[in-house]
């Protein structure tokens, strides 16, 4: 029997570290699991339920396993894992491919085939795998390719998330390794210029993205405002604008979605924003196309047009200010690949606030704007 092949898409779901870092316990993975099926989080895609950093004991135990903290999981794991799994979602955990976990717990390095088997036990069905505390003369990508070949060969299947922060020429080899995720930056924290700095960063790298192995731009800090679980990660938190800014971003250029704010107490905007039914189907579209970059005629430079084929034929063009005014985005059609002598229009709809714009002929124009997008489903019919 053979392994599934998982991730043809980039996965989506919950990660506890942005909100919560080393506050987790086993009633809240339970209550963010009931509140991801109650509002339809679940329904709309986000399916993996990961438990970050700072779930063990300090160290290991006499037979160098891994122990679960028992004043925050005084169930164990595997009844944890056993909750995510009855309320439909999948169960992620967390670990390093080095000595210590970025928060100092213990990490996997020597341990790899032991921890992979134990995640396997416990029902995990993701794994993020970090960077931290690598001893000094081993290099990153054997480490990765030994920890996606024991998981691989534990006996269940369980996604690999590699969180290597786009360090040793990453793109070169992590889809080698077996991960079908990869970090590909420094983690985000809830900011404006940590979204932008983090977008731009990844511009001329998105064709190393695609089905089974996906460029991970870090967990979304849509609907954060400002709470975040340590001083790095607070940064002041972003406006409504921005935050479906990042979400236009991380959905057009293919990463994974995984939501990082508290789903048990979330503002209806943010809701709006995740659940936006139209923007994550241009995330999932099943080719994975790279999206391209669009000369742009604007009266800013700081606004960029970005353009995805979808499968079926349509076009998801995204217009993306940056700047601090705001500013007109134009698309030629020319540079789309439709010239006039097609006899085509292209019919816009507009994903963010689900409104047919109607047919348009070699040109398109909208305000966006500052730190603002636009995303549109474009559709080729005949100009008559
Ligand atoms: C690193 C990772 C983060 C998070 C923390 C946990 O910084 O990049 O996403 O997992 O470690 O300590």
């Amino acid at each position: 029997m053979g392994r599934k092949a998982m991730c043809a898409v980039p996965p989506m779901g919950w990660n506890s570290w942005n909100t919560f870092t080393d506050k987790i316990n086993e009633d809240l993975i339970k209550e963010t699991v009931d509140a991801m099926k109650d509002q339809g989080f679940l329904e709309a895609g986000y399916e993996y339920v990961v438990m970050d950093d700072c779930w063990s004991l300090k160290e290991r135990d006499s037979e160098d396993k891994l122990v679960a903290d028992p004043d925050k999981f005084p169930h164990g794991i595997k009844a944890l894992s056993d909750y995510v799994h009855e309320k439909g979602f999948k169960f992620g955990m967390y670990s390093c491919c080095g000595t210590r976990t970025c928060a100092n717990y213990p990490g996997s390095f020597e341990y790899e085939y032991e921890d992979a088997r134990q995640f396997a036990q416990w029902g995990v069905d993701y794994l993020k795998y970090d960077n931290c505390f690598k001893p000094q003369n081993q290099d990153g990508k054997t480490l990765y390719r030994r920890m996606g070949l024991a998981l691989a060969n534990s006996g269940r299947d369980i996604v690999f998330s590699a969180c290597q922060w786009g360090k040793d020429s990453v793109y070169d080899w992590i889809r080698s390794s077996g991960a079908h995720l990869f970090r590909s930056t420094g983690d985000i924290n809830d900011s404006w210029n940590s979204i932008k700095d983090i977008a731009l960063s990844q511009m001329d790298k998105m064709s190393y993205s695609g089905s089974y192995c996906h460029n991970d731009m870090d967990m979304l800090v849509v609907g954060m405002y400002g709470k975040g679980g340590n001083e790095y990660i607070c940064a002041g938190g972003c406006t409504d604008e921005e935050y479906q800014t990042h979400f236009s971003l991380w959905a057009m250029m293919n990463s994974p979605l995984m939501i990082g704010c508290d789903v048990r107490n979330l503002s209806s905007q943010a809701k709006k924003i995740l659940l936006n039914r139209d923007m994550i189907a241009i995330n999932q579209d099943i080719e994975c196309r790279t999206p391209f970059l669009l000369n742009c005629e604007s009266n800013s430079t700081d606004l960029f047009v970005m353009v995805k084929f979808l499968s079926g034929g349509d076009l998801a063009v995204g217009m993306f200010n940056m700047g601090d005014v705001p500013a007109m985005g134009v698309v030629d059609f020319w540079d789309l690949g439709l010239p006039v002598s097609a006899g085509m229009s292209l019919e816009f709809y507009d994903c963010i606030d689900h409104v047919n714009m109607g047919k348009h002929n070699e040109m398109f124009s909208a305000k966006v704007p500052e730190h603002g997008s636009k995303v549109y489903r474009c559709r080729l019919v005949s100009k008559k």
